[in-house]
């Protein structure tokens, strides 16, 4: 089902300025990389830092609470949904953190966006699983998004996964086993494991309250 837009969008937008940047170019071939679409992260944070990244952010919880507990780290948020990304960065702006960034877009893009090798960790937090076989390709853990998660991590950097969908949890450990990712920290069930500072967002507190079982993964490069 299509989200309708909200009223006012376009101005709401506007009014986050560059607390929301799009990843847009003028070469509309993505395969084509140009280097004047790279983000300047020390320029767009206005200082150094290490760099965290969280993909398919939603309303923002997970990336504005990180940002109040690590005030010493830039975050950058990704989301597809204009409608969603709207809300995050207006909470992030009331809440008055100068360290989290949005950028408006697909992850599929990425990698003409983020500089190689300047991510610590990218976070997956019940990222949507598209069930039907035939949609296999856009689940955020398929092979062609691990080359993108590659190149933009540092080379000690790590993927954190959560989830609540078991078989789109058994489809990520075979990408990331069969794609140069070795995995540690794997939890059947996160809110029992002893696992201290999980931050629980939007969907996993829809997903725990009806009793599910939260998945959780850590990969990290071995090649
Ligand atoms: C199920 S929601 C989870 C939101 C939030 N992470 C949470 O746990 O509450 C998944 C979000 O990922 C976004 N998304 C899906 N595919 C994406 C992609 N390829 N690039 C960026 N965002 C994506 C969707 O728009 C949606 O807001």
């Amino acid at each position: 089902m299509r989200m309708r837009r909200k009223n006012n969008l376009e101005g709401r937008l506007k009014a986050c300025g560059d607390r929301i940047i799009y990843m847009d170019r003028d070469v509309l071939d993505f395969s084509v990389k140009d280097d004047k679409d790279i983000l300047d992260l020390k320029k767009l944070f206005k200082r150094d830092g290490p760099v965290e990244l969280e993909i398919g952010c939603g309303k923002g919880q997970f990336i504005r609470e990180m940002a109040k507990r690590c005030p010493g780290t830039n975050f950058l948020a990704v989301e597809l949904s204009s409608n969603v990304i709207v809300e995050a960065a207006e909470s992030a702006m009331e809440e008055g953190l100068e360290n989290v960034i949005f950028l408006r877009g697909n992850a599929r893009y990425l990698d003409c966006f983020i500089p190689e090798k300047s991510v610590r960790c990218i976070y997956l937090n019940f990222s949507c699983p598209y069930p039907k076989n035939s949609y296999y390709n856009h689940r955020l853990t398929y092979k062609d998004f691990l080359e993108i998660y590659r190149k933009i991590l540092v080379p000690e950097g790590e993927v954190y996964q959560k989830t609540d969908n078991m078989h789109f949890f058994e489809f990520s450990i075979e990408q990331f086993t069969a794609n140069g990712f070795g995995l540690k920290n794997i939890s059947l069930d996160l809110h029992h494991s002893g696992f201290e500072g999980n931050i629980v967002t939007e969907y996993e507190k829809r997903f725990s309250d009806m009793g599910m079982p939260i998945y959780r993964l850590e990969a990290y490069m071995i090649r």
